[in-house]
């Protein structure tokens, strides 16, 4: 099973508490590393988290700073946590407009997680899926007759995925907007979406499982008449 959460609404969460945006983005770092623990007891097999994407850097400078900051001190913290718990972390996106500091943690967790079986937690960072289509067509006339599962392994080299992943079963945007924001496009084709206003600092394993019981209510068809699994 693999869940992606568009992970949205730290910035409101903090406005109505009267403090900085940057306090929600701590808060929400807080929620990333109980909602990681609660997905892997739970047993799903992919967490595929969105972070930041492409258009997050139209943020004013300071508030980019403190994600990018907590971006960095999540790898270097969780990466042992991650380890100890046989999850293996992946980093999805654009590389080469993060920070040198960011990046060889990045590099870091990859490396020593790459063993991790129970798990794979793939941290969607500097991301846009109409860019990864766009650059993944421009390498696709490289394959005679393309496949879609020839158009995923394109994606996956576009956005640095050292393993592949199945498509998106269940795709859960919290914050209340009912919005892809160019997140997975085509990893979502077939996946079912719940949509929740709770804001992401507010998350908790109690609501992935309401997610979990959600998705485990909906008829998966695929264009068919009966229930299919995939
Ligand atoms: C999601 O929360 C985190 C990132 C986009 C980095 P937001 O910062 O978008 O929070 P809201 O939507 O403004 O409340
Ligand atoms: C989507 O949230 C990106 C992340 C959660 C990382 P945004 O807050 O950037 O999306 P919009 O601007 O509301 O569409
Ligand atoms: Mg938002």
């Amino acid at each position: 099973m693999h869940v992606a959460i568009i992970m949205d609404g730290n910035g409101r969460w903090a406005s109505r508490r009267g403090l900085p945006r940057s306090a929600g983005h701590v808060e929400g770092a807080k929620t990333v590393c109980a909602v990681v623990a609660a997905a892997a007891r739970a047993g799903i097999e992919t967490l595929t988290l969105h972070a930041f994407s492409a258009a997050n850097w139209a943020r004013p400078p300071a508030e980019i700073d403190a994600l990018m900051h907590l971006f960095r001190r999540f790898f270097v913290a969780e990466t042992p946590r991650c380890v100890e718990r046989s999850i293996r972390i992946d980093v999805i996106g654009r590389r080469d407009r993060l920070g040198k500091g960011l990046l060889s943690a990045i590099e870091r967790s990859e490396l020593l997680s790459a063993a991790g079986s129970r798990m794979h937690l793939r941290i969607v960072l500097d991301y846009s899926s109409r860019d990864s289509i766009v650059q993944a067509a421009a390498r696709a006339d490289r394959i005679a007759t393309l496949a879609p599962e020839d158009f995923y392994r394109l994606l996956d080299e576009v956005n640095h995925c050292a393993l592949s992943a199945a498509p998106v079963d269940l795709l859960i945007r919290t914050g209340g907007e009912k919005r892809l924001s160019d997140f997975m496009l085509w990893e979502v084709a077939y996946a079912e979406l719940h949509f929740t206003d709770c804001l992401w600092p507010d998350f908790d394993e109690q609501r992935l499982q309401i997610a979990l019981d959600d998705y485990a209510n909906r008829q998966r068809r695929f264009g068919a008449l009966t229930a299919r699994t995939g």
